[in-house]
């Protein structure tokens, strides 16, 4: 145990911040945002709880190297970090190799046939790459964390590092959360069934197991009884935590001056109608990732045009799409499929003064929220998705009122499916419909239904979200 020891840890692959060393040897730290950073806030700066995270990384494994692990607290906002400088190789067989390439593809339904998936002897050895990774993380947590501390750990990177933890620290109470969905058990059985083993029995080495919605937790428990046989076999407690949107740092973050030139540029480049009507917009904000489903979003957009001519001209599809895990070839290859369909619609489609889709690949939050203040429609069309915070995040900073179109497969659809046009994530033509009904809907209607999704939205902010957890544990 060390002498600073925590009463409360996180653990996560990605940590709050990540680094970039430039030529002269400098390093300098980025804040990452997202819900779990913002939630961590929420226990103040006084408090000893450490965050452990990986290197991800040379500029992270030099900061670690100058730190030994401990992060500068200048660097990461007082937060205290402890990162992980797990080698590179064995980092990239877990995190590339089992989680994005594995975990992410069976909880997110991603396999396609006849090629997918294989599990030969490259994947078992990627998968003991993994053991060693979770290893890491239990061995530092044990050194961290005081006497029956709290510790929370993060997603489907770490679902051995529970029960790894407990046999080396049975004082601790032990939480873990998945942000993602959890697949059906006849699509979970796609995984051998020593490591289907494996992955449900380290997670149950927790008190808790939580996930983001009751679906989501239906299927774990489901798979354990597919697996494992009836019953949770070490009495783990089964919870659920819905993530919400910040409304209050969105709503400060989206009226900065940096935003406001950004919504000048965007309307300025969606332009207006030959009859000089203001054209409508269509806006999401992705990562460039297979489960977000931008290129059947595409494919419904240039339905919308093909089966309702009167659109032409008078809308623009805002798209961005941000780079994701591009050291997976079929991210890259998706980012290309993304890239040409684009171009196709407004080879097609365009005129002169109307380009079709707008895509944008820069990753650049404050024209997101530009984008999320001035759209009429966001469509939000997943495959599948644990929660999905653009769908919850657009209707807190919406000027005017947007219409959400939105995945039934998306998590976020158990508390928005009311207010939102829901659209089956594969059905083209039902989605381009939605798009038009969503187009077609009268401002009034469309202020009352974005008033009653943030509501909806901000019920459950970070900050809650995160102390709920420390409070079902202790309970
Ligand atoms: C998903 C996961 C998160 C992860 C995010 C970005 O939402 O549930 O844990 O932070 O993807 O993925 P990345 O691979 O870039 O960390």
């Amino acid at each position: 145990m060390a002498s600073n020891a925590a009463s409360v840890l996180v653990a996560s692959n990605r940590g709050p911040v990540s680094y970039v060393l430039d030529e002269t040897g400098q390093l300098t730290a980025r804040r990452g945002g997202g819900g779990l950073v913002s939630g961590l806030s929420a226990i103040g700066p006084d408090t000893d709880a450490v965050w452990v995270c990986s290197a991800l990384n040379d500029s992270d494994r030099e900061a670690v190297r100058r730190t030994a692990g401990r992060l500068d607290p200048a660097d990461t906002g007082g937060q205290r970090v402890r990162m992980l400088d797990i080698d590179a190789q064995v980092h990239a067989d877990a995190y590339n190799g089992i989680a994005n390439s594995v975990l992410w593809f069976v909880h997110h339904m991603l396999y396609q046939t006849p090629l997918e998936p294989v599990f030969d002897a490259e994947f078992r050895r990627q998968w003991a790459a993994y053991e060693t990774y979770n290893r890491a993380f239990a061995e530092a947590l044990a050194e961290e964390a005081a006497e029956g501390a709290a510790v929370l750990v993060q997603d489907y990177h770490l679902t051995l590092t529970p029960r790894m933890l407990r046999e080396l620290r049975p004082d601790l109470r032990i939480g873990h959360f998945s942000h993602t969905p959890w697949a059906p058990p006849e699509y979970f059985r796609l995984l051998p069934d020593d490591i289907a083993a494996q992955v449900l029995g380290g997670i149950l080495g927790a008190d808790r197991a939580a996930f983001l919605t009751q679906r989501w937790a239906d299927a774990f428990t489901d798979c354990c009884h597919a697996v494992l046989g009836p019953g949770i076999p070490s009495g783990t407690r089964i919870g659920v935590h819905g993530l919400g949107a910040d409304a209050e740092f969105l709503r400060g973050r989206a009226h900065r001056p940096d935003v406001d030139e950004r919504m000048r540029a965007l309307r300025e480049q969606i332009g207006s109608a030959p009859d000089g009507t203001p054209r409508k917009s269509i806006v999401r904000v992705d990562r460039t990732e297979l489960s977000k489903n931008i290129v059947r979003g595409l494919l419904a957009y240039e339905e919308l045009l093909r089966s309702r001519p009167e659109w032409r001209e008078r809308v623009v599809h805002v798209a961005f799409a941000y780079p994701s895990r591009q050291d997976l070839a079929v991210y890259r290859d998706y980012t290309a499929e993304v890239q040409r369909m684009a171009a196709e619609i407004n080879s097609r489609y365009g005129t002169p003064g109307w380009t079709p889709v707008e895509l944008h690949v820069k990753d650049d939050f404050a024209r997101s929220l530009a984008a999320y203040r001035l759209a009429d429609v966001a469509l939000v069309n997943p495959i599948r998705d644990g929660m999905n915070l653009v769908a919850k995040e657009v209707p807190v900073v919406s000027d005017e009122g947007c219409v959400l179109v939105l995945s039934r497969e998306a998590g976020a659809y158990e508390e928005l499916g009311e207010d939102a046009v829901t659209v089956n994530p594969y059905d083209i033509v039902r989605t381009a419909r939605a798009l038009h009904e969503a187009l077609s809907m009268s401002p009034a209607e469309r202020a009352e239904r974005t008033k009653r999704l943030a509501a909806q939205a901000t019920a459950l902010p970070p900050a809650r979200w995160f102390l709920d957890q420390l409070a079902a544990l202790e309970g």
